[in-house]
């Protein structure tokens, strides 16, 4: 008999061509090509098609892609209208989770193993997500949703959605890395969540409404918002020591630090921490990074015999709210990345399918009398 794996831990789930990670020496690639690489030279929707279709995109089939996504970035107005039933002071991912499974009403792209049909559900699903994301941001607060504006790329326009005004190249430049840096992590928690979705046939739109559920929790992508929160209650350096020191011994989780396959720095946290370095030069800078750094170096102090050293959570947040964005709009960025890396996975399942039903253990009762009510 297989062992039980608690969180299936070690228990190979698929086979996938998608990214490889080799979590002691810290290696992210995809489709064989290292992070670094592609925070350096590619771009985020470059990326998105390198992961949906395995190899880097020939000119053409970038400006067909690129153009592709520019014309179905609008969402129904009735989708606007569904965003503005939704409570003000609800979470921005269960708004994202909402909308994402009313599109799926719109589009009733069922044929999941055809092509085209797979081609136009990703096209869709990536271009909408950012016009979802930066609509509930705007319409909670009683502002206007803004339409997508064509001429801009798809960063930029995302973030001219959320204020109405084109942004800074380099705020948009390094947002577009942290795109990249989020799009794709092999077989973590929401991407299972999409796979089991997946198996069953389901339409893409309902594969990423699963996948977005499972995003939004604290230890997966939850944890980037809740990082910021964190920072902002120890307020100072010297408060570091004494914070981390009473975690550790209330056996409390410090957000932003573990992960199941790193034993080392996550690649992902090192490239965003000097993403950092390189906005606020830009921006002016933000007091809560000494204090991630002064962390960094305390738990490091008291956990790497567990091997727990920041993950990709870790300086997300602090680069986004120097860019001005709300904390809880982070995990929805998170998602509007990860979008793309989901749709490959999706894709890759159906092509060789098998519906997901493990086994479990079962240890409860056997061969119980049924006790009539008046006897209980
Ligand atoms: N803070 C403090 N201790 C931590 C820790 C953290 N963030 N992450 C792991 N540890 C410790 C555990 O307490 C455990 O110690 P023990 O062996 O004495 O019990 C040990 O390291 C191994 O942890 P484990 O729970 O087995 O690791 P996991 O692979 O199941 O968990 C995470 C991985 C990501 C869920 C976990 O590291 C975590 O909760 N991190 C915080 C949330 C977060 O940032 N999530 C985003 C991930 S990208």
């Amino acid at each position: 008999m297989l062992e039980y794996s608690p969180g299936l831990a070690g228990v190979p789930a698929a086979r996938s061509k998608i990214s490889s990670l080799d979590g002691t020496k810290g290696i992210l690639e995809y489709r064989g090509i290292r992070i670094e690489t592609l925070a350096e030279k590619s771009h985020f929707i470059e990326t998105a098609y390198l992961l949906l279709f395995g190899k880097l995109p020939t000119a053409p089939e970038l400006t067909r892609f690129d153009q592709d996504l520019r014309n179905h970035r609008r969402i129904k107005y009735r989708i606007v209208d569904l965003i503005k039933c939704l409570p003000e002071n609800g979470h921005p991912m269960d708004a994202l989770q909402a909308a994402v499974a009313a599109l799926g009403m719109f589009y009733p792209d069922k044929d999941v193993l055809d092509p085209k049909i797979q081609y136009i559900s990703a096209v869709r699903l990536i271009a909408k997500l950012p016009t979802i994301v930066a609509a509930y941001t705007r319409l909670r607060r009683g502002d206007d949703h803004i339409q997508p504006r064509d001429d801009l790329g798809t960063t930029e326009n995302f973030l001219y959605m959320l204020s109405g005004k084109v942004p800074d190249k380099v705020v948009s430049e390094i947002l577009d890395i942290c795109l990249i840096l989020h799009a794709e992590h092999t077989m973590n928690a929401s991407t299972f969540s999409g796979l089991v979705t997946a198996s069953t046939l389901a339409d893409p739109y309902t594969v990423i409404s699963s996948a977005v559920g499972t995003l939004e929790g604290p230890l997966h992508g939850g944890a980037n918002e809740r990082v910021l929160t964190m920072l902002e209650e120890i307020g100072s350096v010297e408060k570091v020591r004494p914070y981390i020191e009473a975690k550790i011994k209330a056996k409390e989780r410090i957000m932003g630090m573990g992960h199941r396959v790193y034993k080392v720095k996550d690649p992902r946290a090192t490239i965003l921490q000097g993403l950092s370095k390189r906005l606020f030069k830009h921006v002016g800078t933000s007091p809560l990074y000494e204090i991630a750094v002064e962390m960094e170096k305390i738990v490091e102090e008291h956990l790497s015999d567990k091997k727990v050293y920041p993950n990709v959570d870790f300086y997300s947040g602090i680069l986004y709210q120097a860019m001005g964005i709300e904390p809880d709009s982070f995990t929805p960025i998170f998602a509007m990345a990860r979008v793309s890396g989901w749709l490959a996975h999706a894709i890759e399942q159906v092509q060789d399918n098998h519906i997901f039903r493990p086994k479990e253990i079962y240890e409860g009762n056997r061969a119980q009398d049924y006790v009539p009510i008046s006897n209980r």
